[in-house]
C-alpha cells in the first residue's frame, strides 16, 4: 500500500480487515496524508485533489474510529484544519477556532440532545438553530470598533492573514456601529462564501478566458480569499456572515440568541434563517425545512448547526477532541456521488456552439436523479480528461446544473480514447470552425440542429411568446422540412401542423392560431427573438433604444453599433456580420411581408429610474418576476437576483424569502407591490 504514489488504491470494507491489517493500512495512510501535506503546504504543488486528499484522511478516520488503539497523538486526524501555507503572513488566533463534530443521522442528534440535557440537570434547555454553510471560516478582529485584521482558520490556533482580502467585501463592515457595549477589542468568527449566481458569472468569464474554473463556490471562495494581491479579489462575488464571538475585553450576552442580536446591532451580518428550538421535533423540523429551501438559496448550505443558547451551559459541556460538547453538525445527504461515463456526445445549440456532453449511468445526487452533464468545450473536456467507461465524481450546487468535478482515477485499468471534437458537426455534416473555447458548425440555419433550437428560441416567453412551439414541434417542423428559415413559421398551414406526431385537428388549430397571432412586436424583444449570436435580453433592448427602428439599425455600420455605450466591439460586430448577412436580410424582409409588424421604440422614452438597482422576493399578484424585471429596465434601472451593497429597493410579496433580512441588514429599503406600483408611474 502506497498512497504517495497511488492515492486511489481502493479500500477493502473495514470489517474484512483484522488488526494486524488495519495497522498497516493505517501507517501507511498517515505515511501518505503528511506526503501530500507536505507537497501541499510546503511546495505549494499538490499531486492529489482535495477530494481524494479527504478520502485518505476519512479512511485513516475510520480506521482509528474501529480500531482505537491505533490513534496517535500524532495522526493527522487530531489537526483542526490545515496547516497554514507560509506565503501569507501567520495569525495566532485569540481563541481557537474548534471544529464540529458532524453527523448525518438522526440518532446522533438525540444523543447530543440527551447528553446536553443531563449537564443542564432540571433546566429545560434552549438550543439556536443555524444553517451550516459551505464556506470559508474567519476570525475577524476589530479595536475599538474598527477592522483590524482578518485570517484563515489554519490548524485553529494559527490562521493566516488575509486582511487585505477581507476588507474588498461589502458585507463586511469595516467599522462597527457605535453602541454602548462596544468592546476594545473584539473578535468574531463567521463564513466568507460566494453567492451562486456569482459563481455561475465567474466561472463563466474563466472559462471564456481559458482558466480553469472553480469546482465549486467554497474552492472559489477559499483560492481568492489566499490571494496576495488584493485587487485580484476585489469586485468578486463574495459575502460573509457571522455566527460566534470568540473574544471579547468586555461583557458580552450570556445566550446565543442575545449574542447574535449584538452582531447585528454592530452591524454583523447574521444568518437570516436562524431559529430557536427546545427539543428534538422542532430539530428535525427545521432540518427538513433547509433540506428543502436548500436548493432555492443564493449560497450553499450542507446541514444544519444545533447549538446550545446557554453561555453558562456551554462552558460547563466544555470540549473534546477540538469540538465543542454544545454544538452539533447534522448535514444533509451529500450532493456528490460516484457514476459511471457511458458515453460522451457532442450537442449543437441555436447559436452553432458544439457542446460535448457527458452521458452518466442514472444516479441520485442529494434527491435529484442525474443522466447526463456538460463537459463546456473542448479544453474543458480534455482538462478533465474524461473519457468513455470513466468513474467520475458528480457534483450539484443549488440548483445549479450538476457538473463533472472530477473523473476518479483507477489505477491499472485501461482507458477509453481521448476525447475529441468532430470536425464535422455531428447533425448536419457541415464543417467546424473554432472560436476562442468554442467549435462552432459553420453551416449556420440551414443546420436542422441550429434551426429548431433558434424556432424554439424565437417562440420562447421572453421572445415573440408563441405558446405550444415547444422542443417537440419545433423538431418535428424542421425534421419534417416544414420550415426552414423563421419565416417558414408564418406559412403553416393548419393541414401541416395537423400532419405533425401527436397534433391533432383542435391542437394543430391552437399552434396555427399562436403563431399568426404573434404579428406585432416591439423591436427590442424582435432582436432578442432572432437570436443573434452575444445579443441577449440586455443587448437587445439597447439597440432597440439606440436606433428606434429596425430600418435604422439595418442601415447603421459596425462604428456606429460600437458607439453604443455598454456594447463592446465584440457584441457590435456579431450584430453588425448578422443583419449585414444577405440570407438575414432576406428573411428579415419575408417576415415583414408576413404581415410580422416590428413596432418602433417610444423615442425619447424617460428613464426615472435611471442607476436603481432592484431586488425581487416573494410572489407579485400583478406581474411575474420577468415583467417586473422588464418594466424597471423600461425604465431605465436594473434588477438582481440577489442583495448587494448596490441594491436600492427589495420590493417584498407573497411569502417573501430571506432576501427580505439581508435587506435588513444591509439597510436596504423594502417596499410592496403598491409603492413598487409608484415607482413604475402606474
Ligand atoms: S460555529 C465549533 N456555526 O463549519 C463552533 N460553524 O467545523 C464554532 N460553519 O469550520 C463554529 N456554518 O466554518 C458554526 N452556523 C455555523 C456554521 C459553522 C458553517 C463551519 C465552520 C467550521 C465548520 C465545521
Amino acid at each position: 500500500m502506497d498512497f504517495k504514489k497511488n492515492p486511489g488504491t481502493q479500500f477493502k470494507d473495514i470489517d474484512d480487515l483484522d488488526q494486524g491489517e488495519a495497522a498497516e493500512e493505517a501507517a501507511a495512510l498517515r505515511e501518505g496524508i503528511s506526503y501530500h501535506d507536505h507537497l501541499y503546504y510546503v511546495k505549494d504543488s499538490p499531486k492529489i485533489s482535495d477530494a481524494q486528499y479527504d478520502r485518505l484522511l476519512k479512511r485513516l478516520e475510520e480506521l482509528e474510529d474501529a480500531y482505537p488503539k491505533l490513534k496517535t497523538d500524532d495522526s493527522p486526524t487530531q489537526r483542526v484544519g490545515a496547516e497554514p501555507v507560509s506565503k501569507l503572513e501567520k495569525v495566532e488566533h485569540r481563541a481557537p477556532l474548534l471544529s464540529l463534530q458532524a453527523t448525518l443521522e438522526n440518532e446522533d442528534v438525540k444523543h447530543f440532545l440527551d447528553r446536553v440535557r443531563d449537564k443542564a440537570d432540571s433546566r429545560s434547555v434552549q438550543l439556536m438553530l443555524e444553517p451550516k454553510f459551505d464556506g470559508l471560516s474567519v476570525e475577524v478582529i476589530y479595536h475599538d470598533g474598527k477592522f483590524e485584521q482578518g485570517s484563515t482558520r489554519g490548524n485553529g490556533r494559527v490562521g493566516e492573514d488575509i486582511s487585505h482580502n477581507l476588507k474588498t467585501i461589502r458585507t463586511l463592515p469595516l467599522s462597527l456601529k457605535e453602541s454602548d457595549h462596544l468592546p476594545g477589542s473584539l473578535a468574531v468568527r463567521g463564513e466568507i462564501y460566494m453567492p451562486l449566481d456569482g459563481f455561475t458569472e465567474l466561472n463563466k468569464k474563466r472559462v471564456e478566458r481559458g482558466q480553469e474554473p472553480f469546482a465549486n463556490p467554497r474552492n472559489a471562495a477559499a483560492g481568492l480569499m489566499r490571494q496576495y494581491e488584493s485587487r485580484n479579489v476585489a469586485g468578486k462575488p463574495l459575502a460573509i456572515f457571522f455566527y460566534e464571538i470568540l473574544s471579547a475585553d468586555g461583557d458580552i450576552p450570556d445566550s446565543h440568541r442575545r449574542v447574535l442580536e449584538q452582531l447585528r446591532d454592530w452591524g454583523l451580518r447574521t444568518a437570516p434563517l436562524n431559529e430557536t428550538a427546545t427539543n428534538l421535533e422542532d430539530i428535525g423540523k427545521y432540518h427538513a425545512k433547509l433540506a428543502e429551501r436548500r436548493d432555492s438559496l443564493d449560497y450553499e448550505i450542507d446541514g444544519i448547526v444545533i447549538k446550545v443558547d446557554d453561555y453558562q451551559l456551554r462552558d460547563s459541556l466544555g470540549a473534546r477532541d477540538r469540538n465543542p460538547r454544545w454544538a452539533l453538525a447534522w448535514k444533509f445527504e451529500p450532493r456528490e456521488e460516484t457514476t459511471l461515463v457511458e458515453d460522451i456526445v457532442v450537442q449543437v445549440g441555436r447559436t452553432g456552439i458544439l457542446t460535448p456532453v457527458a452521458l452518466l449511468q442514472p444516479v441520485d445526487v442529494g434527491g435529484v436523479t442525474v443522466s447526463r452533464a456538460t463537459l463546456h468545450n473542448e479544453s474543458e473536456a480534455r482538462r478533465k480528461d474524461i473519457r468513455i467507461g470513466d468513474r467520475v465524481k458528480v457534483i450539484r450546487a443549488g440548483d445549479v446544473i450538476p457538473e463533472i468535478a472530477e473523473r476518479i482515477k483507477r489505477p491499472g485499468k485501461k482507458r477509453g480514447d481521448r476525447f475529441q471534437m468532430p470536425g464535422k458537426c455531428p447533425v448536419c455534416g457541415a464543417g467546424v470552425t473554432r472560436e476562442g473555447a468554442y467549435h462552432i458548425c459553420s453551416a449556420g440555419l440551414s443546420c436542422p440542429a441550429q434551426l429548431r433550437g433558434r424556432i424554439q428560441h424565437y417562440a420562447s416567453r421572453e421572445a415573440m411568446d408563441i405558446d405550444h412551439l415547444g422542443e417537440d414541434a419545433a423538431d418535428q417542423l424542421v425534421q419534417r422540412g416544414l420550415v426552414e428559415n423563421l419565416a417558414d413559421l408564418y406559412q403553416l398551414k393548419e393541414s401541416d401542423l395537423e400532419s405533425l406526431e401527436g397534433y391533432a385537428e383542435k391542437s394543430a388549430a391552437k399552434l396555427h392560431e399562436a403563431i399568426q397571432g404573434a404579428s406585432r412586436v416591439r423591436l427590442d424583444r424582435f432582436l432578442y427573438a432572432l437570436g443573434i449570436a452575444r445579443v441577449g435580453r440586455r443587448v437587445a433592448r439597447q439597440l432597440a433604444e439606440a436606433f428606434g427602428s429596425l430600418k435604422a439599425l439595418m442601415n447603421a455600420d459596425r462604428e456606429q453599433l460600437e458607439d453604443i455605450s455598454g456594447i463592446g466591439a465584440e457584441i457590435a460586430g456579431a450584430a453588425a456580420d448578422f443583419l449585414a448577412d444577405p440570407g438575414n436580410r432576406r428573411i428579415l424582409q419575408r417576415l415583414r411581408r408576413a404581415g410580422l409588424q416590428i413596432e418602433d421604440m417610444p423615442a425619447h422614452r424617460k428613464q426615472p429610474l435611471k442607476g436603481k438597482t432592484f431586488v425581487f422576493s416573494g410572489a407579485l399578484d400583478g406581474f411575474t418576476r420577468d415583467e417586473a424585471r422588464e418594466r424597471v429596465e423600461a425604465l431605465g434601472g436594473s434588477a438582481t437576483s440577489s442583495i448587494s451593497g448596490e441594491t436600492d429597493y427589495l420590493v417584498v410579496g407573497d411569502n417573501p424569502g430571506s432576501k427580505r433580512d439581508d435587506a435588513e441588514e444591509q439597510g436596504v429599503e423594502c417596499i410592496d407591490e403598491e409603492e413598487f406600483r409608484k415607482l413604475l408611474g402606474a
